[in-house]
């Protein structure tokens, strides 16, 4: 039995720090310490003729009957096994925290349901649901009508919206009740968000899977996801408003700022999940050596360290932010049903540019002095918004192409790690499916397939600007102690 070579525990005081067990010499393990101060992640420093006991403290508790009988082992959160060619401040310092991929998993899966509401948003908007559930109900919304008398009072409270006065006047009770499912299902789907990411945050802080600056973040996260739901009601409210049957012409829908706010918080907290996920697996696999095993910790750090690659992580981070606000320029085209103006590319009206007084009309001016003209246009007038949106997304694309062809010089090659080189192809590649997506959504009148794919579109070629981030990441410090930890574990003894 591998740990039958146990020879002697050496018993301590339960105030301190650190128990310490010896070993026979047969054994593979020459020494094992017990670390008694609140260190989160309960590992077991392996050799490798022990790779396997990864989850460490019971298995580990399970073998040592020494270990099992000593007074605190539940105090005990890190099992350190280790050759004994660790410094003693080593042994002594518990090493920080480093979250399992487990946590990546739940962030990962976290942002998968973000991307799932915002695509079911970008339908619920297409498919004019979004103003059938006139309350904002947090807990009782939860259920649908389930009697015949319920769908009735539902309906009515419809009947009373400027949506159904304007524009709904005819709609049957069978197809009110799908727009009220749509609705009802991106409702749903945002308190599923909550509790799917909250539940396990409580979880992983209490048992210390993960450090508290981290523990900090994910809260913030959570109170995003709270605001959200706030926000998205605040938006909804916007297309309630009675004022809306005073004013000539005017159509029930949302307000554009307010759509714009709820979508640019959506893709936050998507990039907020997706990005911490992938740092903590990858994090995870460098300490572990899967990844660069013939690069230290400290090489790795100079190579990520060089000018020429913060140079382009610096031009990439920028390209990211460009698509952020690319996007955000669609949620205003999205808000003001601009997309079913001037349905044809490259050209606007047979010009490259509509005229500059349709651009910056007078009329969409509200002070006297007209002051307020520019910025009016530019967020107000339907031909003013797709053109900036047609402007920000060329540019976004012609980002990510010179991005692209910059990784072909030869500094370039020399600077990047290859997953950089591929990442950018990769973003380079989502930049053209998004362009051609949004094209197409245009020239087709805005059918709900291709415009959700383009809204579901622009969350990928983000994703990719983030993966394309991540991959030029240093890794944590904890990640770093780790492997240095880990490396020295295996480590042939002299
Ligand atoms: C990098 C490229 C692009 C990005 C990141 C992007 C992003 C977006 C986003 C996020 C929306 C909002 C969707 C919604 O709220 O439903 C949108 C809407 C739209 N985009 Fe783009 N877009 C890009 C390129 C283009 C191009 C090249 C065109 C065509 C000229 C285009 C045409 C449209 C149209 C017509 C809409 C309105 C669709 C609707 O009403 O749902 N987009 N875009």
């Amino acid at each position: 039995m591998l740990f039958g070579a146990l020879r002697s525990a050496v018993s301590l005081p339960s105030s301190a720090r650190t128990l310490t067990f010896s070993f026979s010499r047969a054994s593979p393990i020459s020494r094992a310490t017990v670390i008694r101060a609140p260190c989160t992640s309960s590992r077991l420093l392996t050799t490798n003729s022990i790779k396997s006991s990864e989850h460490l403290g019971k298995g580990m508790y399970k073998s040592f009957p020494a270990l099992r009988s000593h007074p605190t082992p539940s105090h005990c959160r890190f099992i350190h096994a280790t050759p004994s060619n660790l410094t003693n401040s080593q042994l002594e310092a518990p090493p920080p925290v480093l979250p399992s991929p487990a946590v990546g998993r739940w962030l990962l899966l976290s942002s998968t349901l973000v991307l799932g509401i915002i695509v079911v948003g970008g339908v619920t908007r297409l498919t004019e649901s979004g103003l059938s559930i006139t309350e904002w109900q947090p807990i009782t919304g939860v259920l649908p009508p389930l009697s015949v008398d319920d769908w009735m009072v539902e309906f009515e409270k419809y009947k009373a919206t400027p949506e159904f006065k304007l524009m709904n006047h005819s709609i049957s009770l069978e197809d009110f009740k799908s727009i009220f499912y749509m609705e009802w299902g991106h409702r749903v789907l945002g308190r599923l968000i909550g509790v799917v990411f909250v539940g396990p945050l409580i979880y992983f802080a209490a048992r210390r899977k993960i450090s508290k600056s981290m523990a900090l973040k994910f809260t913030g996260l959570s109170l995003l996801i709270g605001a959200q739901g706030l926000l998205g009601w605040y938006m909804v409210k916007s297309g309630l408003e009675d004022s809306l049957m005073d004013t000539p012409g005017a159509v029930p829908r949302v307000s554009q700022y307010r759509l714009a706010a709820h979508l640019g918080m959506a893709f936050l907290l998507y990039v907020g999940m997706f990005g911490s996920g992938m740092a903590i697996i990858k994090d995870y696999k460098f300490a572990n050596g899967a990844s660069r095993q013939d690069t230290s910790a400290k090489a790795l750090q100079k190579i990520l360290s060089t000018p020429a690659l913060l140079h382009f992580k610096r031009q990439a981070l920028a390209v990211t932010a460009l698509v952020f606000l690319t996007a955000l320029s669609g949620a205003f085209v999205a808000g003001l049903d601009a997309g079913l103006l001037y349905n044809e590319f490259p050209l606007m009206g047979g010009r490259l540019a509509p005229p500059a007084d349709e651009l910056f009309s007078e009329s969409y001016a509200k002070n006297p002095d007209k002051s307020d003209k520019w910025w009016r246009n530019i967020f107000e007038n339907p031909t003013t918004v797709q053109f900036d949106h047609r402007v920000l997304a060329m540019t976004t694309y012609a980002a990510t192409a010179a991005l692209y062809w910059r990784t072909f010089s030869p500094a370039m090659r020399q600077a990047l790690p290859p997953l950089t080189r591929m990442a950018t192809m990769a973003a380079f590649a989502m930049a053209n499916v998004q362009v051609a997506l949004g094209i197409s959504t245009l020239l087709y009148l805005v059918p709900v397939p291709l415009a959700a794919s383009h809204q579901a579109g622009s969350v990928m070629l983000l994703s990719a600007m983030v993966h394309l981030l991540i991959s030029m990441r240093k890794p944590s410090a904890a990640a770093r102690v780790w492997r240095e930890l880990l490396a020295k574990n295996k480590a042939p003894k002299a």
